[in-house]
């Protein structure tokens, strides 16, 4: 149930039997004091002016017109033409008992499209470090949501496993193994990375060597193949532990990096010149873009292939995006990838949609964020000013976990420790980063993170796990709960009404791949239940009535709040 987009439906349909023209918004929002109704709808104002009318008579006439029969009871006019909508409790009482009997908490159906989303793409032959962090957990949240909704959701890790560095990398992983020294795990590969660049720089015999893989690489050969495979297995094999560790859902098949358009690229670039969109300019190809301008207010050339034959990242992405949208047949595709980026891939895109290879019909959505910063609001780095490897990172929050919950729970068993720990260490890192609006750096603090209190996962998890124990101490199954939910009380209706709103929050996320508004959600959520459960008894209510319709209200609170988790990827467990 969807009752922002009930309202607006009705409000709208009030508003065009009142003169509006077709298509005005209703702009249906939440209110946000009780005394404007649970919703109110904004948009007589807008429609007024249009039709030159003084608002409030039109708001008059629409809320005459407004077919609300039972599902509100009261509908005002407030201020030059504000409509407060103050909704039925009955008909809350009937959509809570309709959510409870839904497995999927009656979300409406939606027309199933095809989503394309691009996240995580850590590198090939390079350890994942705290930069990869948020694209992955945001993403994922971003994945879970839409699937939830009922989408056909294809995960593209688009990893970077293709460049000219492969051909160093390539001679170096030889000369180790001639050198009869075992496979090199990805725990070392930063430090193999590093050796591999230092021997190229220092030997010319081997740089002529590595240039010369570049070549049989991408000509196709099959040695160079074989050497190139096993450096991306063993990546991705070390990254899927990380994945696994942050209950992120991405697998090996989700691997579309890089490597997959590179048959592609002669082509795109042979057809944008063709289409006289690229031009050769000091022996590169280049594709100027008016949109996009030089310091000296010049159109902006962006090469899509080097004097020596090499194509670029951009080229790449135009391939990708091209693929996306006729091969995997996407509707809409979204990229979660650092704002830094940005420019990029706007470039890219305009290429794209200049050349004709995605309909504008088919959004391209570049959900981007800011950077992880310490707190001392510089980039997060390690003591020493490296970068942080994300399985260290992991590793501090479930020690820092395990002593938080140890010292609160002395007597926990070494097995229960370890789960509790892994659940709360890990959830508390990617709750951190999903309730923060994306779009701005964030500041890493483990004590903020870690805290009992505030809209924390540690806060949360427990707040579940105290709605859940409501409901089994009362010794009942749900299924022996007969009795009707009745809405007597205003705390009653209050936590309804925003149980209700579940389906905003993940509507939400899924238009604008915004966690943090799911975060809000929850945690207001879990603050109006504990205000309902301090002032309406449950357990000890005066009649079996009172008793079962408010144990039906702490279900479909508990199951809320972990299905809202969970599309978030944060694990939840019934004891802590
Ligand atoms: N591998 C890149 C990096 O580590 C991110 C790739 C993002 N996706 C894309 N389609 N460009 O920065």
């Amino acid at each position: 149930m969807n009752i922002q987009a009930l309202l607006s439906d009705k409000v709208s349909q009030a508003l065009l039997s009142a003169g509006a023209p077709a298509a005005s918004e209703a702009q249906v929002r939440q209110s946000a004091k009780v005394q404007f109704g649970d919703y109110q709808a904004n948009g007589v104002m807008t429609v007024a002016k249009k039709l030159g009318m003084p608002p409030r008579q039109l708001a008059e006439k629409a809320v005459a017109l407004l077919e609300l029969e039972g599902i509100a009871d009261k509908v005002d006019i407030a201020g030059p033409g504000f409509i407060n909508i103050f909704l039925n409790r009955r008909w809350l009482a009937a959509q809570v008992e309709a959510a409870l009997a839904s497995p999927r908490l009656n979300i409406s159906p939606v027309a199933p499209q095809t989503l394309v989303v691009d996240y995580s793409a850590p590198n090939v032959a390079k350890e994942m470090h705290v930069g990869h962090l948020r694209s992955t957990i945001i993403g994922d949240a971003s994945v879970r949501t839409l699937e939830f909704l009922g989408h056909n959701v294809i995960r593209a890790n688009h990893v970077g496993d293709w460049g000219t560095q492969f051909g160093m990398l390539i001679a170096y992983l030889e000369k180790i193994q001639s050198s009869g020294e075992p496979d090199m795990q990805l725990s070392s590969l930063e430090e193999f990375y590093r050796a591999a660049k230092k021997t190229y720089d220092e030997d010319a015999a081997f740089a002529e060597r590595a240039r010369g893989y570049v070549v049989k690489l991408q000509g196709g050969d099959d040695y160079c193949r074989r050497m190139w495979r096993k450096l991306v297995d063993i990546t991705m094999a070390q990254n899927q532990k990380i994945y696994d560790r942050l209950n992120v859902t991405l697998t090996r098949k989700d691997v579309m990096g890089e490597s997959l358009y590179n048959d592609m690229l002669p082509g795109i670039v042979a057809d944008l010149k063709a289409k006289g969109l690229a031009v050769e300019s000091e022996g590169a190809t280049v594709v100027y873009l008016e949109e996009f301008r030089t310091k000296e207010g010049e159109p902006m050339g962006v090469i899509i292939q080097k004097k020596d034959g090499a194509y670029l990242y951009t080229t790449t992405d135009i391939a990708c995006a091209k693929y996306r949208y006729e091969t995997l047949k996407a509707d809409r595709v979204l990229y979660y990838i650092d704002s830094r980026q940005h420019q990029h891939l706007m470039q890219a895109w305009a290429i794209v949609r200049k050349a004709g290879y995605v309909p504008e019909s088919v959004p391209l959505e570049h959900h981007m964020f800011g950077m992880m910063l310490g707190k001392d609001g510089k980039p997060f780095k390690t003591r020493a000013g490296g970068t942080i490897k994300l399985s260290d990172l992991l590793d501090e929050a479930l020690e820092r976990a395990r002593r938080l919950i140890a010292g609160k729970n002395p007597d926990m068993t070494e097995e229960e420790l370890e789960t509790l720990a892994q659940v709360v260490g890990i959830g508390a890192v990617k709750y951190a980063d999903l309730s923060k609006s994306r779009t701005t750096d964030y500041v890493f603090d483990w004590d903020y993170m870690l805290a009992f209190e505030g809209n924390t996962a540690p806060y949360m998890q427990y707040a579940y796990t105290r709605v859940a124990s409501v409901f089994k101490r009362s010794g009942l199954d749900e299924g022996e709960l007969t009795l009707p939910v009745v809405l007597n009380d205003d705390h009653e209706a209050l936590l309804a009404t925003r149980l209700l709103q579940f389906e905003e929050a993940v509507t939400t996320v899924a238009r604008d791949g915004t966690p943090h508004v799911m975060c809000a959600y929850l945690y207001d959520l879990a603050g109006l239940f504990s205000v309902f459960y301090e002032r309406c008894p449950i357990l000890t209510a005066d009649s079996q009535d009172i008793l079962q319709s408010r144990l039906k209200l702490a279900r479909l609170t508990a199951r809320t709040l972990k299905q809202g988790l969970d599309l978030l990827g944060i694990q939840t467990v019934e004891r802590m």
